[in-house]
């Protein structure tokens, strides 16, 4: 009996090596290789700033580029739920653990959580869109936002501003200097 259970209990602790090695490869090759913004997620306090940065209305359709665990669409979502909400990410551990968020939300048929590279997935329908990325990154999608969003579309990026344009507003979060998420830049398209 106790080399059944102890077997079981092998197979479980190798399933979650075998599972922590690929988030951590999976997360190298995207963050190292392909140069993308790695998963750290927005520091949980400053998420009530980015949702009142938004400025979301009723049928909105918001954006979280590289949504992570999709902590900001949730949020989001609980304070503005008839609106609409996108979240894209490249790396499977972030789908995962947004996937695991939206299990306990109530009528989450509002968010979707798609994979991809957000580089090239269509945009256009955004009136909202929440980034927390690289500098580089973010220089490399102005001329996407330029291209594809509409007049007006309300971009929010968390510590991290566009080097070509100038934001219409900067919130200053007053935390610590060496804190993550000490400002957030808003644009308009
Ligand atoms: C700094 S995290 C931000 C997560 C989330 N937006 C938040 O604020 O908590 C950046 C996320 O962007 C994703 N990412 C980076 N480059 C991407 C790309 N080209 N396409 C899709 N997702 C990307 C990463 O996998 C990571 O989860």
């Amino acid at each position: 009996m106790s080399l059944i259970i102890a077997t079981i209990f092998l197979i479980i602790l190798l399933g979650i090596s075998v599972l922590m090695a690929v988030c951590t490869i999976d997360n190298f090759w995207r963050t190292v290789v392909v140069q993308n913004a790695p998963f750290v997620p927005v520091p949980k306090k400053i998420i009530p700033h980015i949702v009142n940065a938004l400025h979301i209305n009723q049928g909105s359709m918001v954006y979280d580029l590289g949504c992570g665990d999709a902590r900001i669409l949730a949020a989001c979502h609980a304070q503005y739920p008839a609106a609409f909400y996108q979240g894209i990410d490249v790396a499977f551990l972030p789908r995962f653990l947004a996937w695991i968020r939206l299990q306990n939300i109530q009528k989450p048929h509002t968010i979707t959580i798609r994979k991809g590279n957000f580089f090239k997935e269509d945009i256009s329908d955004a009136t909202h869109i929440f980034v927390y990325l690289f500098p580089k990154v973010m220089d490399d999608l102005l001329p996407k936002f330029q291209k594809e969003c509409k007049k007006g579309t309300r971009i929010v990026s968390c510590d991290f501003q566009f080097k070509h344009k100038d934001p219409v507003e900067t919130i200053d979060l007053r935390r610590s200097e060496h804190a993550l998420g000490r400002r957030l830049y808003v644009y308009e398209m």
